[in-house]
């Protein structure tokens, strides 16, 4: 059997189990390196690109800290400065910055850019979230679960909210490569797409991935629930609808009884409390979004690392 190795990440299915759990384990250790001012320059003279056509807190500095703890620099790159924002086409733009920098980031809206931008490119591109994927934060979250629970197999995790989302697609493609169980939750309209749902369920079974209206049953059990706004950047013109319906989805004190006692809350952040998760709840004790913030440094320097040569 020959393994593919790993040239961009585009989605988490880009991952085989074996890259995943390499991944974790030396974000794992750059970690302790890091926390131990142990120096670990292994992207010296490297340069990473980054395009932004979106907002970002976390994305923006942790590849940019993440470039410099690794020894090398990362290039802030808004869209609409750059020729990109006046037509310059995408593979042009690909095939130019390749001759500069040694990997691209990218934070856009519809995924085939991202899919354009690599069949351009001779380095490797990162996708740091489009509309349907947003992969670098599920390692995040992998590595955050694989922290405080020291394993993914057999563990439950519950999504409830916006099914139709980047997270949702990538926490199940992630989740279920880990060795997961999944179960989401979303209102009528907003189920997760249909391609990447039976994706999954055809590689892993439908006992691995499950499907409820109900909040209560997807979270029955649950070790890990997850949420994410209930508007995503670009659709802000549907906001006041999406109130309304996504409210019986909150994660509240109700929801979580159904969880395991010891059950883990995660949120990739920025979050509104009071809409999509109550304070008592990404405040209180089973809350790990810190952690799971911070851990976006570590997974994505393992992940520049395996990347750029
Ligand atoms: N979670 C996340 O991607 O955050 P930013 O939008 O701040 O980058
Ligand atoms: N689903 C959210 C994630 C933000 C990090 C969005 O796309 O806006």
């Amino acid at each position: 059997m020959t393994t593919k190795v790993l040239e961009h990440l585009l989605t988490m299915n880009d991952l085989s189990a074996e890259d995943l759990k390499e991944l974790i384990e030396e974000a794992v250790q750059m970690k302790h390196q890091q926390k131990n001012g142990v120096p670990h320059p292994h992207l010296q003279g490297k340069t990473l690109g980054m395009i932004f056509e979106k907002s970002s807190t976390r994305t923006r500095v942790s590849f940019e800290v993440g470039m410099t703890q690794l020894g090398g620099h990362a290039l802030f790159l808004n869209s609409n400065d750059m020729q990109l924002g006046r037509g310059e086409s995408i593979d042009d733009t690909a095939k130019v910055l390749s001759r500069y920098v040694d990997g691209i980031m990218i934070r856009t809206f519809d995924h085939q850019i991202v899919e354009e931008f690599a069949a351009g490119s001779s380095v490797p591109i990162i996708n740091g979230l489009t509309d349907q994927h947003h992969p670098t934060q599920v390692l995040a979250d992998l590595m955050t679960i694989y922290e405080q629970k020291g394993r993914w197999e057999g563990l439950k995790l519950a999504f409830t909210g916006d099914g139709n989302n980047n997270m949702t697609h990538s926490l199940i493609q992630g989740a279920l490569l880990s060795g997961m169980k999944m179960s989401v939750a979303s209102p009528e309209g907003f189920e997760p797409a249909e391609s990447i749902w039976k994706e999954a369920v055809d590689k892993y079974g439908e006992e691995r991935l499950q499907f409820y209206a109900d909040p209560c049953e997807a979270v029955k059990g649950a070790d890990v629930i997850v949420t994410d706004v209930w508007t995503s950047m670009g659709n802000e013109e549907e906001t006041a609808e999406r109130l309304q319906l996504f409210r019986p989805y909150q994660v509240n004190e109700e929801l979580v009884k159904h969880a395991r006692d010891d059950f883990m809350f995660l949120h990739c952040l920025p979050a509104h409390r009071e809409e999509e998760v109550t304070a008592a709840v990404i405040d209180g004790p089973h809350s790990y979004v810190f952690d799971e913030a911070e851990n976006r440094l570590h997974a994505q320097k393992a992940l520049l690392k395996k990347l750029i040569k």
